[in-house]
């Protein structure tokens, strides 16, 4: 299949272009930098030259967004927001026109849609979107506001011929430099992974692999379409998810951080603490539901495969399936 990912330069485009390239796939990603071989320019928000790449292929996976992991002032706000809708729209535009369009667009959303929440998990039919839950701060509805916009972009697009899926995905697990396993990974290492804010808050995640033979499910299955959760099936509290980091790692020690020190943290980092504090508590009902069986659906097994090859340098390949 020619397989087109807008946005795939970043860290969930290398995981999905490593593997669906080494399955046989053509995959051309769309980017703003173009350098690599495969790899096309576009604006991320007007039609171009790119749009004949969209012409003819069988399945667009768009992930174009800039990076959540920043200091929430205005003008990031406004970037997160811009560079997620116009991108999604101009997509199902040139979509909606082309004269041979995709089977499929899976269209990048976010777990975070859902409410912080400790007491049941979301799944899609039962879920409840986040955004006006008690008790958190007010600017934590702006990711979700985002999220929401995000999706009806696409929900929007009048592309008639395309099956469209909206990708409501936790955080992707891979072994790579710079993501968020090898951050976290680092963190339990100087001593620094312990409950942070109490660590009652349920971390949602999802291996790589699994991520990746998600998308090829979602791709093959022809009766699903809108938000799905890829999330794996066993979510948990922050504190038992660097426990279980830490012991991949064998480090006996993780200093706790309070919130304020968590504050502390984020602003060092450029970052911001909702990341570290909501509540994501976000199961795969609808993947599961359609037979989908996770390779990976409880966290100490997956964090010890991923230590594993992030210790032994090798990306590619995980150890047999759990
Ligand atoms: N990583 C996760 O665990 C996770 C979980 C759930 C949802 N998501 C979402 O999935 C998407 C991909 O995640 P990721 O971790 O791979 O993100 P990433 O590493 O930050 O990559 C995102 C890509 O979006 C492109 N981009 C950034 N700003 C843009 C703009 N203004 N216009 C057009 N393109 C822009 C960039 O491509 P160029 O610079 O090459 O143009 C970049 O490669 C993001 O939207 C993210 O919010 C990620």
């Amino acid at each position: 299949m020619r397989i087109v990912i807008p946005g795939g330069t970043g860290q969930v485009g290398t995981v999905l272009n490593r593997a669906l390239s080494a399955a046989g796939h053509e995959v051309v990603v769309l980017t703003r930098r173009p350098g690599a071989p495969g790899e096309v320019y576009w604006d991320g928000r007007t039609p171009g030259p790119w749009a004949d790449v969209i012409d003819g292929s069988d399945v667009v996976i768009n992930l174009a967004g800039r990076s959540v992991n920043c200091r929430y002032t205005p003008a990031n706000l406004r970037a997160m927001m811009d560079s997620r809708v116009l991108s999604a729209r101009v997509v199902g535009e040139v979509i909606g026109a082309a004269a041979r369009p995709p089977r499929v667009w899976l269209q990048m959303s976010t777990a975070t849609v859902y409410a912080h929440r400790f007491d049941a998990p979301h799944d899609e039919a039962t879920g409840v979107i986040g955004g006006a839950e008690p008790g958190v701060p007010g600017y934590w509805s702006h990711s979700v506001d985002i999220a929401k916009a995000w999706e009806r972009e696409q929900e929007e697009a009048a592309t008639g011929r395309t099956r469209k899926v909206a990708l409501r995905s936790a955080m992707v697990m891979s072994p790579d430099r710079g993501g968020v396993f090898d951050v976290l990974s680092w963190l339990a290492r100087v001593g620094l992974g312990g409950p942070v804010g109490g660590g009652a808050q349920y971390v949602s995640w999802i291996h790589d692999h699994d991520f990746v033979r998600a998308v090829e499910f979602l791709v093959d299955r022809d009766d699903l379409t809108g938000p799905v959760n890829l999330a794996a099936p066993e979510p948990l509290p922050q504190r038992a998810f660097m426990r279980d980091l830490r012991e991949v790692w064998r480090m006996p020690v993780g200093l706790p951080a309070t919130r304020w020190m968590a504050e502390v943290g984020a602003f060092a980092l450029r970052s911001d603490t909702e990341l570290l504090l909501k509540s994501r508590r976000v199961v795969p009902g609808r993947l599961l539901e359609a037979g989908f069986g996770f390779a990976y659906p409880r966290w100490p097994e997956a964090a010890g495969d991923l230590a594993r090859r992030r210790r032994e340098g090798r990306r590619g390949a995980s150890s047999a399936p759990h």
